[in-house]
């Protein structure tokens, strides 16, 4: 059984191709669960939409009660750290994240970056001793396998390795470092450009990025289920 945790955030509802309007990294998290399950019949999905429901971005009182050990923890912090602990429950559950994340301003949607803010978590997704030499920090979910697919999406052309913005570009890097923080290291993605153009620049660019998520759903499933590389064959 494969457990794959799909999240959107996305602030647009739709997905482009089926709605007006609709977004494209929805259109292209949907594409990579479809061409998955036609490969992998075992697979258990927990659904998460970001930018229909924004996680409560962390506050004063949840830093202090996340930091607090748990058997020190009042009432009121359990109440406090309750929709956190669910958003880690679902991420430890998973065996794949696939994760929707347009480019706002250069980074990822603040719905995304809440939710970011909310999994990464001391005791549950990394640890902390400040008394421990060398390194302090480790990481929780380092050997539990679990991989990354980011999807995402921009307005403008040019992000990606190597091109005139990439430098501008904050979205996968920051995703990265933060799964990479608590001990996941495998990552990929794919990603569309020329949205605010509407051309053909942008058909091609959907076109090059479906293909691109078919190509990652089914090299995951090759690993994953055993007679899924014989189906994509
Ligand atoms: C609030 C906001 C900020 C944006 N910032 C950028 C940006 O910094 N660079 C860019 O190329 N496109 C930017 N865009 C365009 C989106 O990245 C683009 O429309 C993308 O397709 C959105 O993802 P979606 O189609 O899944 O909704 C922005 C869009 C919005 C709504």
């Amino acid at each position: 059984m494969t457990t794959i945790l799909h999240l959107d955030s996305s602030a647009r509802p739709g997905r482009s191709g089926a709605q007006p309007h609709g977004s494209h990294t929805r259109r292209l998290t949907a594409r990579f669960l479809e061409r998955y399950r036609q490969l992998d019949s075992e697979t258990e999905v927990i659904y998460r939409d970001l930018g229909a429901e924004p996680p409560a971005p962390v506050t004063g009182n949840w830093v202090h009660a996340a930091f607090t050990p748990p058997a020190a923890r009042e009432p009121w912090m359990a109440e406090v750290l309750a929709q956190s602990d669910q958003l880690v429950d679902e991420l430890l559950r998973a065996d794949i994240i696939v994760a929707g994340v347009p480019m706002y301003n250069f980074g990822p949607p603040a719905q995304f970056k809440a939710w970011i803010d909310n999994i990464v978590r001391i005791g549950r997704t990394f640890g902390f001793d400040r008394a421990r030499p060398g390194e302090p920090y480790w990481p929780l979910l380092a050997d539990a396998g679990k991989q990354l697919v980011i999807l995402s999406s921009r307005g403008d052309y040019g992000y990606g390795p190597g091109q005139r913005l990439e430098g501008l570009n904050h979205v996968e890097a920051s995703v990265r470092s933060a799964f990479r923080y608590i001990g996941v290291e495998q990552a990929f993605s794919a990603a569309i450009e020329y949205d605010e153009f509407g051309d053909e620049r942008l058909a091609r660019s959907i076109a090059e990025a479906e293909q691109a998520t078919d190509r990652l759903a089914e090299a995951i499933a090759a690993r994953r289920a055993p007679d899924a590389a014989r189906r994509v064959a």
